[in-house]
């Protein structure tokens, strides 16, 4: 019982391999662009742990820091450029954007083949279609990799996915819903506006947490012997938080993803293999 799902270790080996595959290539190394616009302190962390990544496996990155007041006429013409260079095979806007900037409409810009994000109106299609040709979302192909690392299986279990963000919650639940190994699961996505939402969780087999609300998910709601996966993040006055109440969930909890260590760095280590993907296609 309650056992560490080790995120950290998972998340190296796979840059490991990644290193291994893009040493092997013959000329030119991928390239993944960033841009960051404005001072969110976040934002700025999250890009240099990628491009920190980047660089452990030699794909070759480059920052491109704009001002806050930036117009989105301005922003596109940067992403029309970006989409048109040779030497660029992913494009990653940090989110969130100015507010007066349209995600949308940034995000539909992006050539889909370089949409390292995964998070393209074509590429969520295929994925939810069950291609195998697309970009996908970075922090659900984590999460699949890592349930398939630990060998845990999905095929006919109750997977309930707290969170329908665009981002995890949906993604994740067109990832495990299809008809392949590492899906089959029977997913239930809940949200702010789900009734008898314990009853649910309690009938978990598997239970990501992706609401974005600290430790909001308490033992009470874990069905003991369950899989806990905790994709949260929130800044509060004790430091960084998961959506899960760890030490009280990983004692009935048969695998558990601890925060830090857990989701974050194999979501990084997906947008690098998202990269190399894009360079090869
Ligand atoms: N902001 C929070 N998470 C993400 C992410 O996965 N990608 C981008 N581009 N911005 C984010």
């Amino acid at each position: 019982m309650n056992q560490l799902i080790d995120g950290r270790a998972v998340a190296a080996q796979e840059r490991a391999k990644l290193k291994e595959k893009i040493s092997a290539l013959p000329g030119r190394k991928p390239g993944l662009a960033f841009i960051l616009i404005g001072k969110d302190p976040a934002s700025i962390a999250y890009v240099r742990m990628k491009k920190k990544g980047c660089e452990e496996v030699g794909i070759h990155s480059h920052v491109l820091k704009l001002s806050d007041k930036i117009t989105e006429g301005e922003l596109l013409a940067e992403i029309d450029h970006l989409n048109a260079k040779q030497d660029i095979d992913g494009i990653l806007v940090q989110q969130p954007l100015p507010k007066q900037i349209t995600t949308d409409v940034i995000v539909e810009a992006i050539d889909p083949t370089k949409d390292v994000d995964g998070f393209h109106p074509l590429n969520m299609g295929k994925l939810l279609l069950g291609h195998s040709d697309g970009l996908f979302p970075c922090t659900p192909l984590g999460i699949v990799h890592l349930l398939k690392t630990y060998k845990i299986e999905t095929a006919g279990k109750h997977v309930v996915i707290c969170g329908r963000s665009n981002i995890v919650g949906k993604p994740l639940a067109a990832m495990l819903c299809q008809k392949r190994a590492g899906g089959n699961a029977t997913v239930t996505l809940a949200h702010s506006q789900t009734e008898n939402f314990t009853a649910l969780t309690q009938s978990a087999d598997i239970l990501i947490a992706a609401m974005g609300k600290a430790s909001f998910i308490t033992a009470d709601m874990v069905k003991p012997g369950a899989v806990v996966v905790d994709v949260g993040v929130s800044r509060t006055q004790s430091g960084l938080v998961g959506d899960v109440a760890f030490d009280e969930v990983r004692k009935i909890a048969s695998w558990i993803t601890p925060m830090p260590g857990g989701v974050g760095p194999m979501t990084i280590a997906m947008l690098l293999s998202n990269t190399l993907k894009g360079y090869l296609s």
